[in-house]
């Protein structure tokens, strides 16, 4: 429960006790990165998760205060920080799912396939690590550019003879959580209602929120349907500009990452009917090997892509889908070609 999550003091405590370690989970969930600007708040996030029994925290720079610090929060999930690339093997160790959040963010002025060169030589490593030492856990990536880091973790796991492709994720959540948010203050409608699937890729306008299949049902105006699509596909340049320098998305960041972190667990743990938008190895759309829609997650990652909502699409939102292809293709196959040309 939300209380047990939090460990807010009950009048009983004794009884306190008993209940949270009763509710204790027992996944397994290593963030590497965890020093980083997303990879803190994550990691508060997943340590207050009732569904998760350890946290171990990797990055190549020094994890030593987070972990101290996290560890002094009175939730069960047990910390534990490992730091420089000898001690990665250690961090993968038994996990159920490897967040990957390491790598460098824009500033402003940049696009995020500035980062290919800098980010895909940290996904390589870092993948090549998890075939090693954690072959059978989720990956989920976060690392930008996720529309070829993604790819890039594929070829590695492909040549590692580690790729299932229902493991891989790339987390996408950051846009459903936006347009939601977007399309609740436009509307006027409640927060905790609304859903919004956003299909496609991660970048600029290869991000397509589909308002026509928005929950609940709303109409939009043709100016509305612009301005909510442009602000969704620019939102991370609108957090870029404001820190000025400092970095892009982080706390946002963190929450997507944990409600996404969350769902894939619930799908390990079997509950039904666990649906969120990923972006993964689908046949969705067939020139494009990866692609992001809504996904439902079952025990071992991927149980099915839900490809309907791409069905009954406005004039809008078909001519988006159309424009984004050559944008994602050449992003998947900068990805694929990257790591098979150092094969
Ligand atoms: P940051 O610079 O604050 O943190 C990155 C961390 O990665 C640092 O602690 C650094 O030491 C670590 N690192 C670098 N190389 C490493 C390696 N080889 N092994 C382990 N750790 C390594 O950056 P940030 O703000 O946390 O952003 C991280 C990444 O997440 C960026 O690429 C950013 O673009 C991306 N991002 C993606 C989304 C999304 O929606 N998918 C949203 C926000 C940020
Ligand atoms: C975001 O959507 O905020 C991230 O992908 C980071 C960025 O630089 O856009």
């Amino acid at each position: 429960s939300a209380t047990l999550r939090w460990g807010v003091p009950r009048p009983r405590a004794a009884k306190r006790v008993i209940v949270a370690q009763a509710g204790a989970g027992s996944y397994k969930v290593a963030i590497l990165g965890a020093a980083g600007g997303v990879g803190e708040p994550l990691s508060l996030l997943i340590k207050m998760s009732p569904l998760v029994s350890a946290l171990h925290l990797y990055d190549i720079a020094t994890v030593n205060g987070v972990t101290a610090d996290l560890s002094h929060c009175n939730t069960p999930v047990e910390v534990a920080g490992f730091t420089g690339k000898e001690e990665l093997a250690g961090s993968l160790a038994g996990a159920d799912v490897v967040v990957i959040t390491a790598g460098v963010p824009r500033k402003p002025g940049m696009t995020l396939d500035d980062l290919f060169s800098t980010n895909a030589g940290i996904v390589k490593e870092l993948v090549e690590a998890v075939a090693d030492h954690a072959p059978g856990a989720l990956i989920h990536i976060i690392t930008n550019p996720v529309n070829s880091t993604v790819p890039i973790a594929a070829e590695v796991l492909k040549w590692k003879g580690a790729y299932d492709p229902r493991k891989l994720f790339g987390v996408t959540t950051l846009g459903v959580v936006r347009a939601n948010a977007f399309v609740a203050a436009t509307k006027g409608l409640p927060l905790a209602d609304v859903d919004v699937p956003v299909v496609g890729g991660h970048a600029g306008t290869t991000i397509v929120p589909l308002l026509s299949k928005a929950r609940p049902k709303a109409a939009f105006t043709d100016e509305e349907v612009e301005e909510l699509t442009a602000r969704v596909q620019n939102a991370g340049t609108e957090v870029v500009e404001a820190k000025a320098g400092a970095g892009s998305a982080t706390l946002s960041m963190a929450y997507a990452a944990a409600r996404f972190l969350e769902a894939s667990l619930r799908g390990l743990d079997g509950d039904a009917d666990v649906y969120e938008c990923a972006y993964v190895q689908s046949q969705v759309v067939p020139e494009l090997p990866f692609f992001a829609s809504r996904v439902k997650l079952g025990r071992e990652g991927v149980e099915e892509v839900v490809g309907s909502e791409l069905r009954g699409l406005s004039e809008y939102e078909a001519r988006a889908l159309e424009a984004l292809k050559p944008q994602l293709k050449a992003s998947i196959d900068k990805g694929i070609a990257l790591v098979q040309q150092q094969q």
